[in-house]
C-alpha cells in the first residue's frame, strides 16, 4: 500500500453543493461561504460555473460571486465551463483554473450537456486551447466513471476511452466522479486505474457523491492506490441536477476527520471548517450533512 502523507483537497461546496438549491443562495453568502473555506486552510475553492442560466438558474450569479472574492495567494480558484462561451465569460474573472466536464456514459452526457461525448470533446478542445494559451490550468471532471442513473454499470474501459480523450486534447489532470454515489471499493478502484493508463498518479482526483454512504470507504481505496487529490464540499452539500436523487458530495468535514485520524495531513484547520458548514447549513436552514461536524457541534454545545 502506498497511503501518501499529505492530501489537497478541493472543495467544491460553493459550486457542486450549491448549484442544487432549489432557493436562490445570494451571491453575498456564497462569497462568505468561500472566504471561511479558504480560512479554515483550503487551498483550492471551486467557485462556480459558467453554464445556461436556464439550465442551472442557481449560478447565474457566477460573475458577481468572482469578483466579490478576496482572494487568497496561494488558493486555486476553479470554474466549470463547458464551451467557449462559458469559457470567455469566465476568463474575464480570472479564474485559476477551469473545468471542463464530460462523462463516461453517453446517456449522462446527453442529459447533462445536450451533447455526445464525441462532441463534448469537440467543445472542450478550443476551450482547452484557449484556456492553456491564458496561461490558465485545465481540469476534466469525467461523470458517472462507476454508475449512471440512466446506463447503469459502467465498465473502467470506457473510463479509460475518456480520459484518453481529455488527455488527447490537453487536459492536464482529471477527476473520476462517481456522480451518483453508487461505487463501492473494488469499483471505484478500478476507475481510478482505468484513469491512471493515461494520467500519472498526480494528475488524478476521487470524486465521490455519498448517496449510498459509500464516500468516505471509497476515499480509503483511493488512497491505498496512492491517489492524493479529493473533491468534496462542506457540510455534504449538492447533489447534480441531471442525476435525480443522487445527494451530495462526501463532507470535507468528515474526509479531513479521516485523514487526520490516518496521520495524513490537509493544512485544514477541522475546527475552522466545522464553523464554515455551520455557516452555511444555518443559511440553507438545516443541518450539516456532515456526521463529524454534527458530532463536533454536539460536543461544543455539551
Ligand atoms: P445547449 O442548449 O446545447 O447549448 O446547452 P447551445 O450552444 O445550443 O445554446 C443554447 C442556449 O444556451 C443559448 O441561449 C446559448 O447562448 C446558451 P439562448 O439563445 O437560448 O438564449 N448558452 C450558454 N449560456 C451561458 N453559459 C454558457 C452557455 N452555452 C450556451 N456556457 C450547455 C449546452 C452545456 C450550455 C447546457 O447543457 C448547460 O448549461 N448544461 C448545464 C450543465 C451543468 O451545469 N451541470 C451540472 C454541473 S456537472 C456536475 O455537477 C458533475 C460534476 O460534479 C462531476 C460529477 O459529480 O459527476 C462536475
Ligand atoms: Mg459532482
Amino acid at each position: 500500500m502506498n497511503i501518501p502523507s499529505r492530501v489537497q483537497l478541493i472543495d467544491v461546496g460553493p459550486r457542486d453543493g450549491l448549484q442544487n438549491e432549489k432557493q436562490p443562495v445570494p451571491a453575498a453568502i456564497k462569497i462568505e461561504l468561500v472566504h471561511r473555506l479558504q480560512a479554515a486552510g483550503l487551498k483550492e475553492i471551486e467557485v462556480t460555473s459558467y453554464v445556461s442560466p436556464k439550465w442551472v438558474p442557481q449560478m447565474a450569479d457566477n460573475h458577481e460571486v468572482m469578483a466579490g472574492l478576496s482572494r487568497h495567494s496561494g488558493v486555486r480558484y476553479s470554474v466549470l465551463t463547458p464551451n467557449l462561451k462559458g469559457f470567455e465569460a469566465a476568463v474575464l474573472d480570472k479564474p485559476d483554473e477551469i473545468v471542463v466536464f464530460g462523462a463516461a456514459s453517453e446517456a449522462f452526457s446527453q442529459k447533462n450537456i445536450n451533447c455526445s461525448i464525441a462532441e463534448s470533446i469537440e467543445r472542450f478542445a478550443p476551450v482547452v486551447e484557449a484556456a492553456r494559451a491564458a496561461g490558465i490550468a485545465v481540469r476534466g471532471a469525467m461523470s458517472c466513471t462507476v454508475g449512471c442513473p440512466y446506463e447503469g454499470e459502467i465498465a473502467p474501459e470506457r473510463v479509460a476511452y475518456l480520459a484518453g480523450l481529455m488527455k488527447g486534447i490537453g487536459v492536464q489532470r482529471v477527476d473520476v466522479a462517481d456522480t451518483i454515489g453508487v461505487g463501492t471499493p473494488r469499483k471505484v478502484q478500478a476507475a481510478l486505474e482505468a484513469t491512471l493508463q493515461h494520467y500519472g498518479i498526480d494528475q488524478v482526483s476521487g470524486h465521490f457523491h455519498d448517496t449510498y454512504g459509500q464516500a468516505l470507504s471509497n476515499t480509503l481505496a483511493a488512497l491505498e492506490l496512492g491517489i492524493w487529490n479529493f473533491q468534496s464540499s462542506v457540510s455534504g452539500l449538492g447533489g447534480c441536477p441531471y442525476a435525480k436523487g443522487a445527494t451530495g458530495n462526501v463532507a470535507t468535514e468528515d474526509v479531513v476527520y479521516l485523514l487526520h485520524g490516518m496521520g495524513i495531513e490537509t493544512g485544514i484547520d477541522l475546527d475552522a471548517l466545522v464553523d464554515a458548514g455551520a455557516y452555511i447549513s444555518e443559511q440553507l436552514g438545516r443541518p450539516s450533512g456532515s456526521r463529524v461536524a454534527r458530532a463536533l457541534l454536539a460536543k461544543r454545545a455539551g
